[in-house]
């Protein structure tokens, strides 16, 4: 399991076509885009960044200008990229999505910047992974709308300054501590996306239920959603699993024991968590004591690469409390411990009491 992008599938689909519009995104028929919501009526949960959305969007279109450069960050799945779709939407404009791996050469990301138009907004997935060269093609840009280049050798070398059209830059990423900070300080609004709480994950199994004529009770949606790790784009996973069980061994409908027990089946706990995690918990315990133990370590013994072990696990086991992060690396906390059923060691409790 090798985590490319926030958006699975999306880096492929732009490593072929680095820059890819909307309509591409939208009438690809991939399940994801399928229930994407498109306004921010449809749109659950991350209320505080809707409200603030609202407002700077509505000032944009009375002052008649393209919106701010924008940067949102947090845990995969959370909803960047939808967010994103829905701010061109309201605006009624463009957006072209791409992501930083796919801007390795120059004119990549020169192309992209040459081919928006004005009020367009340019969307860049893992935007912490975008090279150096890239970056400072970016600064001018973002800051004055103009593209600087250099031509010629050294001696004889011409600055060009092309105009760019006004456009909105939104990054996303998973990493925000990763960001050069004169990249981050370019962008006029940074903001956090925050694991979604039971309730607003049953109202996206619901919604997403209802697209795809699943039928599913109040129950069957909350039972799904406990289990979803804070995160939509999991639910929505969960629910076409599940439907594909009610249908197989029940009578189609979703209820909490049919949720329960496909769940069950395919290894899901009560916490959400699955094989790879419990893994990376009993790793830790039978292995190394409980930790500290750090991530290259982790990740050799599991067979995973870093990445899928920092941005996919790691961040749920930590909201979750059962994992915690330390200078020297990864422990397991007491309610890891209890989670798996494994019994806390008496000088390991005493650890934890200790600050690293
Ligand atoms: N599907 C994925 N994320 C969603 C969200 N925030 N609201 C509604 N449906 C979604």
């Amino acid at each position: 399991m090798a985590i490319i992008s926030d958006d699975e599938g999306l880096e492929k689909r732009i490593k072929k076509n680095p820059i890819v519009k909307s309509e591409t995104i939208e009438y690809d028929n991939t399940f994801e885009s399928s229930i994407r919501p498109k306004d921010f009526d449809s749109y659950i949960g991350q209320t505080s960044l809707k409200e603030t959305l609202k407002i700077i969007l509505e000032a944009a279109k009375k002052r008649n200008k393209p919106l701010d450069h924008m940067l949102f960050y947090g845990p995969p799945g959370l909803g960047k990229t939808t967010i994103a779709g829905v701010i061109a939407s309201q605006m009624g404009v463009e957006i072209k999505i791409t992501s930083a791996p796919a801007l390795e050469r120059p004119r990549d990301i020169i192309g992209i910047l040459m081919s928006l138009k004005g009020g367009e907004i340019l969307f860049i997935d893992e935007i912490h992974r975008l090279n150096k060269v890239a970056e400072e093609i970016l600064y001018p840009a973002m800051e004055d709308f103009t593209l600087d280049m250099t031509t010629g050798k050294t001696q004889t070398a011409k600055t060009l300054r092309i105009p760019l059209p006004k456009f909105t830059l939104i990054g996303a990423t998973t990493k925000a501590g990763e960001l050069s900070s004169p990249l981050r300080d370019r962008f006029g609004m940074i903001h956090r996306l925050e694991f979604y709480t039971i309730d607003e994950l049953a109202q996206v199994v619901q919604r997403t239920a209802k697209i795809l004529e699943i039928d599913i009770t109040e129950e069957g949606a909350k039972a799904i959603a406990k289990r979803s790790r804070g995160t939509p784009r999991i639910a929505n996973r969960l629910v076409k699993r599940v439907s594909d069980f009610a249908i197989v061994k029940y009578d189609g409908k979703i209820n909490s024991e049919v949720a329960n027990e496909s769940l069950d089946i395919l290894k899901i706990d009560e916490f959400g968590l699955d094989n790879t995690d419990r893994a990376l918990l009993n790793l830790i315990i039978e292995k190394y004591d409980g930790g500290p133990v750090g991530v290259e370590t982790i990740a050799a013994a599991l067979s995973e690469d870093v990445r899928t072990i920092e941005d996919v696990c790691e961040p749920y086991l930590l909201q979750a409390g059962l994992l915690q992060r330390t200078p020297r690396g990864r422990k397991v906390s007491p309610e890891g411990y209890r989670h798996l059923g494994k019994n806390i060691p008496s000088l390991q409790t005493r650890l934890f009491d200790t600050e690293d």
